[in-house]
Order: C-alpha cells, then sequence, then structure tokens
C-alpha cells in the first residue's frame, strides 16, 4: 500500500513502479531524513498539532529508526516508494496511530528538498578535507623540491626555467579556488525548505526561523513555489565538481606527461601504477589517466542535472527525482579520487638533472633581452637584438650559450658578463616579484599556502 493510495483503485503498474521509486538511491539519505522529521515533529508539537504524549512517542520512535539504520537492520519492504515513505512506514510499525500525525502540514517537496540540502551539508566538509588533503601533498613535495628546476611550458613549448616548487603550488591555488567556491556554496544550501508544504506553505503555524535553526540552517526559504522546485544549489555544487574534475585533469595531463620516456622527469611509484597484460615492460600512470577521464564524466554530470532544470515549470516536478544521483556520483568520484592522486603525488622519484637536462640555451632568450633591458635599452630593440643572436646560433647550428664574444658584440651591447644569463638559476631568482618563481618569492608563497590547510 502506498501513502497516497486513497484516491487509487487501481494499482501501478509492476515496470512503471520500478521506475518511479527513488529507494534504491534516496536510502543514503536516510540519516537526514530521520532528523528532518524529529524536527518536524517539535515543530508541529509547538504548533499544538501533537499532543505531547503524541511527540515524545514520534520522537521515541524516530530514534529506533535512526538506530536501525545505523546498525543497518532497517528492512525495507516492497511498498517503500523512497526514503520518507519508509521511514513513515515504520513509524506506524512502531507506534501505532501516532505516527500517521507526523506529515501534517508537511509535503514530501518540502521534504526531499531538506534532506538534500542537509545531505550536502555533511557532506560539504569531507569533501573539503578531500581537496585539502591533495593540497598538503603538493605542498609536501613542493617543499622538497624547491631548488629543483624545470623547463615552464606555453603551448607546451619550452619557454623559461621554473622551479618544481612553484609548478607544483600552481596546482595548489587552483585547488584552493575550488575549496572557497564549496564554501561559498554551502551559505546557497542553508536555506531551509520545510514548511513550505507541497508549494503554497504550510497551514499550522509553524516557527520555521525556530525550526531552520534547530537543523542547522542559516534561515527558511523566503518563498514556498522557489523553495520546494530550487535545486540551484545542486547544480552549483555539479558545477563545482566539474571544474574540480578539470583542475585535476590538467594536473593529470602533466604528470601523465613527464612519466614519459620522452620527458622522464619524474616515475611513478609501483603503489600507483599499473602493468600491461601483454608488453611486460609497461609502466601505466592509470591513475592520472582516470582522474583526466573521470574529469568528463563530472561534466557530464554537471550538464545532465543543469538540462534536466531547464524544461521545468514552477515547483516541483517529478522531473526533480533526478537531482540525486549525480550528486552522490560526482562526491563518491572525488572522494574516491582524491587521496589516490594525494598518495601518488607523495611517493613520485622526481629526476632533477632530467628537468635540469631539459632546460636549453634559448630558454634563457628573454633573460637576454632583459639584460640588454638592464643596460638601458628600450625592450622592443633588446627583444630585436636577443632574436638576432637566436638567429646566428641557429644558423652556425650551435648553441645560444656558444656564440663568441666578438659575435655577442657584433649583434649588441654585449658584454663578457653575458654568459652569466645562461645560468637557469640566475633566470628564476630575477623572477622576484610577488608570485614569481624565486627562491625568495616562493618562500612567501608557500608560507600563503601554508595558511590556507
Ligand atoms: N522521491 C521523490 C523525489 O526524490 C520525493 C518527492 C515526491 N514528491 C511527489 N510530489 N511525488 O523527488
Amino acid at each position: 500500500m502506498t501513502l497516497w493510495g486513497g484516491r487509487f483503485s487501481g494499482k501501478l503498474d509492476p515496470a512503471a513502479w520500478i521506475l518511479n521509486t527513488s529507494l534504491p538511491f534516496d536510502q543514503r539519505l536516510a540519516a537526514q531524513d530521520v532528523r528532518g522529521s524529529i524536527a518536524w515533529a517539535g515543530a508541529i508539537f509547538k504548533a499544538q498539532v501533537l499532543t505531547e504524549i503524541e511527540h515524545d512517542a514520534i520522537v521515541k520512535g524516530l530514534f529506533s529508526i535512526a538506530e536501525e539504520f545505523a546498525q543497518h537492520t532497517f528492512v525495507f519492504v516492497e511498498s517503500d516508494e523512497d526514503i520518507h515513505t519508509a521511514v513513515e512506514r515504520r513509524l506506524g510499525e512502531l507506534i501505532g496511530a501516532a505516527a500517521g500525525k507526523l506529515h501534517t502540514g508537511r509535503s514530501r517537496n518540502d521534504q526531499v528538498a531538506t534532506d538534500f540540502r542537509m545531505w550536502l551539508l555533511d557532506t560539504l566538509p569531507l569533501l573539503d578535507a578531500a581537496i585539502k588533503g591533495l593540497q598538503s601533498s603538493l605542498i609536501t613535495v613542493a617543499e622538497r623540491n624547491q631548488a629543483t628546476l624545470m623547463p615552464g611550458y606555453t603551448h607546451l613549448q619550452r619557454a623559461q626555467p621554473v622551479t618544481l616548487a612553484h609548478w607544483l603550488l600552481s596546482h595548489f591555488w587552483a585547488l584552493q579556488r575550488d575549496r572557497e567556491r564549496l564554501v561559498d556554496l554551502r551559505d546557497r544550501v542553508a536555506v531551509l525548505p520545510l514548511g513550505c508544504g507541497a508549494l503554497a506553505g504550510t497551514a499550522f503555524p509553524v516557527d520555521r526561523e525556530a525550526l531552520a535553526a534547530a537543523l542547522g540552517f542559516d534561515a527558511p526559504a523566503p518563498n514556498s513555489l522557489d523553495a520546494v522546485s530550487d535545486r540551484d544549489f545542486a547544480a552549483e555544487f555539479l558545477f563545482c565538481t566539474a571544474m574540480l574534475g578539470v583542475h585535476l585533469s590538467k594536473l593529470s595531463e602533466n604528470i601523465i606527461l613527464f612519466s614519459t620516456t620522452e620527458f622522464g622527469f619524474i616515475e611513478l611509484s609501483d603503489a600507483y601504477s599499473t602493468g600491461s597484460s601483454l608488453m611486460p615492460q609497461k609502466k601505466n600512470p592509470d591513475m592520472f589517466e582516470l582522474a583526466r577521464g573521470k574529469a568528463g564524466t563530472l561534466i557530464g554530470l554537471l550538464t545532465g542535472l543543469i538540462t534536466t532544470l531547464k524544461g521545468l515549470p514552477s515547483t516541483y516536478d517529478k522531473d526533480l527525482q533526478e537531482d540525486k544521483q549525480p550528486v552522490f556520483q560526482a562526491t563518491d568520484t572525488l572522494l574516491g579520487l582524491l587521496p589516490v592522486l594525494a598518495g601518488a603525488l607523495e611517493t613520485m622519484t622526481v629526476k632533477p638533472e632530467k628537468m635540469l637536462a631539459a632546460i636549453d640555451a634559448n630558454m634563457l632568450a628573454t633573460d637576454l633581452a632583459d639584460y640588454l633591458v638592464n643596460k638601458g635599452l628600450p625592450f622592443r630593440e633588446a627583444h630585436a637584438a636577443a632574436g638576432k643572436a637566436v638567429r646566428l646560433a641557429l644558423e652556425k647550428k650551435i648553441s645560444l650559450d656558444k656564440l663568441s664574444l666578438d659575435e655577442w658584440q657584433s649583434i649588441g651591447a654585449f658584454e663578457s658578463d653575458v654568459y652569466q644569463v645562461f645560468e637557469p638559476i640566475n633566470s628564476i631568482e630575477k623572477k622576484n616579484a610577488i608570485g614569481g618563481t624565486s627562491s625568495q618569492s616562493f618562500k612567501i608563497q608557500l608560507q600563503h599556502a601554508k595558511s590556507k590547510i
């Protein structure tokens, strides 16, 4: 028997029943559903809908149900359509007729929106902690590699030398923005739909502000029609997780490249690599490939929900039952992925000599121009002179730093100290303004980063 069967004489088609039920996935809201109901019982008791005896019986029953869920002894029955009806059915079994009063003034529409928001409020700190875990790993590896020089790239072409530490923290800040977005989102999640009824509001004198406070929300939703259908928070959450996925994908794509024989900058530990069933020599960076792949899935989850929302008229429609699975899936994906990436980064072997060897003299051509600027030349002229030097070296098929002093002097205002330009460390230490790769700037950056975790 369903909880809404009164006006029906026929039964739902079995396949339609399976399509309609959300229990297989909304069971995850069990703890929140019970907590929400305990608070609702309190609110309608204060509104004099329940006697003290009824209230006490309902609350006691709900606590037993919470315990059953915690012990995994709660038994679902075939007629349970979703988590809300399952809890109410069980409450009836436990306490009898008084259970039928709990749903007074409430609808599953305000109830499910409330449960879902509570679930997300419970989950946001877990996700924050997992992102923070990866940030900590980036810091750990960065601290070890403050003197490890590597080529920095634009267009995936060698550009200018940087330190590995600086490169690692570039990913830290992207993750920091992801965390900040989730913190910002919390305020929009913490708006309470409960007490809005099916759509028009509740007909009982419920103190919704007290209810919001009791459930850890900041405030009651100000409009009942909006409250029962607002899933912006879910779509926003999925944007946050998709963006995070894109950041992890970028990091991963780099690590995958750096672990190739062609780069050889790092080697992943056995604990985070897999082999090939055919080729005995293979050591594959699967964890990072999975991260890159899952970014696509995360983007798909956002696209799916926001497309569902697009077609809806005002207030609750059953389409909204599609809101929960993408949010659960995005959460599970990231809670599974983030610690693995953290472990893989912390245990990888860095090959500083390979990185240093990949910094060629041409990567210091900008420093050559800066050298002339320091001698008083306008940057455009300096840029042209440095370009001439690059061309001359190319014509002579030698490395830029192997031009003779005579050749340098034929090009421009170069002196014998020009050769110092070709020390990568000198280039790095010049990038000393805030945010640059110099050791001094990096120390400031590192302190700043540490203050965030
Ligand atoms: N299982 C439903 C959902 O997830 C609960 C709300 C049902 N409301 C309704 N009017 N049928 O959205």
